[in-house]
């Protein structure tokens, strides 16, 4: 049976590929980054995501297409809803995707369709009205109050064809629209999926699943990879004594860990077979996007339960091998460990939801540099419509920085970093040389910024390219007993890949202090580079060294 599935798909991916003429989308390695590849070469993702109901309406985006672009983004993360998709069973309403695609390609951005399918922030509010209404066919969650909640049940196994049929539907027709000119890059299945107000469905077929023995494809996929489990999934299947076979709370013992394990299986399994579906058509790269769990945040169900957070992302890429990336919504301030967790375990990286200021802007720069991120997305851009913001001011750098990062993303050549008050200063070791960032000081003044970021690319042994904001960078050789000196410093522009420089800098520019003989028992020169707030500025530093 399993054979016959496969050898089905197999026909079917050969006969809609054969009707794709160029190479599409996809996901390449280099090194420990992954990265999108389109039109032969890396794209580095410069994005922003619509709020929820703007791509309800053409008319309603029209005035926005041109501040978006202005902001200097690259690709829109845009929603297209199974309500307004499929309002009759069967009907499918290419309007909104045709008009989508048509008015980025107007104003020069790509796409990343995020399909609100059975679920959207855990409810079930976009899936479509036939679907809503009955509820014999599309069973809903059952919470441990017994109340009914807006929520599909992911047990619902004719709501899983019918959103998987839907999705199929979708993909065939970007494929037919699209595989030539490749607006859209990428399609989110589902968004912030999981149960809310409980840490798992109790509805009935929720609770006959649950007390049936774990499938024996998860228990093979936890044995096989025992080695590489990240360890907070570990450790919860060590307390049983790594129990290989079993039910659900025999394995992952009797508390809400095991409901929101069982509940990951079943969500990840549901929207791989939706993803699976829509591959078949047009197998572009897929993701799912995590809503994080909060600080305040005491046990599943207070997040929604079983989203694809990290403590159970063994559990998502066992049961969704269709899914390419597991994302998270970055809406709280500590970006840097939440990438650390994330980018476990081989996840490439993606952010399609994030903020804007000058955090965004230093989000941005960490997930590209740091991290290897194929993109990065700032939620609500529409309401930005300013070429000043932070963010835009930004990518505009990022954009002329671009094909750099793509080509020392994953070699150990880059990184980036973000600081605040209060954080320790990081060094960051890049070829010959130790690179330390501070908050910019301000002369006379005890007052740091409130944030401060920098990338940081290794060209050359004695040359980096740098480009921050309010901070102060120096060098320390790796070589213990010299000093690094500047040999020049210039500021300048990326302009179709060139470095075009500028203004050479010295002195007051590159002087951080004059305290020289301190400087020099640190091994510091006393000069550096320093990134002014409002400038943007990228600089080229070449260093010599002195004993
Ligand atoms: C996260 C969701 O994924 C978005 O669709 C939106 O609802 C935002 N939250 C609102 O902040």
């Amino acid at each position: 049976m399993f054979r016959c599935i496969l050898v089905c798909l197999l026909v079917l991916a050969v006969s809609c590929t054969s009707k794709i003429k160029k190479e599409i989308p996809h996901l390449q390695k280099q090194g420990t980054a992954t990265q999108l590849i389109v039109d032969g070469k890396p794209f580095l993702i410069l994005g922003g995501e619509l709020e929820n109901s703007s791509s309800s309406s053409l008319e309603y985006m029209k005035p926005f297409w041109p501040g978006i672009a202005k902001t200097n983004l690259n690709t829109v993360l845009a929603a297209i809803s199974w309500e307004q998709f499929e309002p009759t069973e069967g009907k499918f309403d290419f309007t909104l995707v045709d008009g989508l695609i048509k008015d980025a390609r107007e104003h020069n951005l790509r796409l990343i369709l995020l399909w609100f399918g059975s679920w959207k922030n855990g409810n079930s509010r976009y899936a479509a009205d036939w679907v809503k209404a009955d509820q014999k066919r599309f069973p809903k969650v059952l919470n441990k109050n017994g109340k009914t909640l807006e929520i599909l049940s992911v047990f619902g196994e004719e709501t899983c064809k019918a959103d998987a049929k839907a999705f199929a539907a979708l993909m065939k027709h970007v494929r037919e629209i699209d595989s030539e000119k490749q607006t859209v890059l990428m399609m989110q299945v589902q968004n912030e999926v999981g149960v809310h107000c409980d840490s798992r469905d109790r509805s009935v077929l929720a609770n006959e699943a649950f007390v049936k023995q774990v499938p024996k494809e998860l228990m093979d996929y936890l044995q096989n990879h025992k080695e590489t489990l990240l360890p907070e999934f570990l450790k919860v299947w060590e307390a049983t004594g790594f129990k290989t076979s079993g039910t659900w709370e025999e394995i992952f013992g009797k508390s809400p860990a095991a409901d929101e394990i069982f509940m990951a299986w079943n969500y990840a399994r549901y929207i791989n077979r939706v993803a699976e579906a829509g591959k078949t058509e047009y197998p572009i790269p897929m993701f799912v996007n995590a809503w994080l769990v909060q600080p305040q945040d005491k046990t599943p169900g207070d997040y929604p339960s079983g989203g694809p957070v990290v403590h159970v992302h063994d559990i998502w890429r066992a049961g969704g091998p269709q899914i390419d990336i597991l994302s998270p919504d970055v809406h709280l301030r500590n970006s840097d460990s939440i990438l650390i967790s994330y980018s476990r375990g081989r996840n490439p990286i993606f952010i399609p939801e994030s903020y804007s200021g000058k955090q965004g802007a230093a989000n941005a720069y960490l997930a590209l540099g740091q991290f290897g991120s194929i993109g990065y997305s700032p939620f609500g851009i529409e309401a930005k419509k300013n070429e000043n913001i932070p963010l835009s001011k930004a990518y505009a750098v990022l954009s002329q920085l671009a094909p750099l990062i793509a080509e020392h993303q994953g070699k150990g050549t880059i990184a980036a970093t973000l600081l605040k008050p209060g954080y320790s200063n990081p060094k960051i070791k890049l070829g010959n040389y130790t690179i330390k960032v501070e908050l910019r000081k301000t002369r006379g003044s005890k007052a740091l910024p409130e944030i401060g970021y920098g990338i940081f690319i290794a060209v050359a042994p004695n040359e980096f390219i740098v480009a921050g904001n309010d901070i102060e960078v120096t060098f320390a050789p790796n070589a213990s007993d010299s000093i690094a000196g500047l040999t020049m410093v210039k500021e300048g522009k990326f302009i179709n890949s060139k470095w075009v420089p500028e203004r050479r800098l010295n002195g007051d520019e590159v002087q951080l202090r004059y305290d020289l003989d301190i400087a020099a028992m640190e091994r510091q020169s006393g000069a550096g580079l320093c990134f002014l707030p409002e400038k943007y500025s990228i600089q080229r530093v070449k260093l010599y060294n002195y004993k």
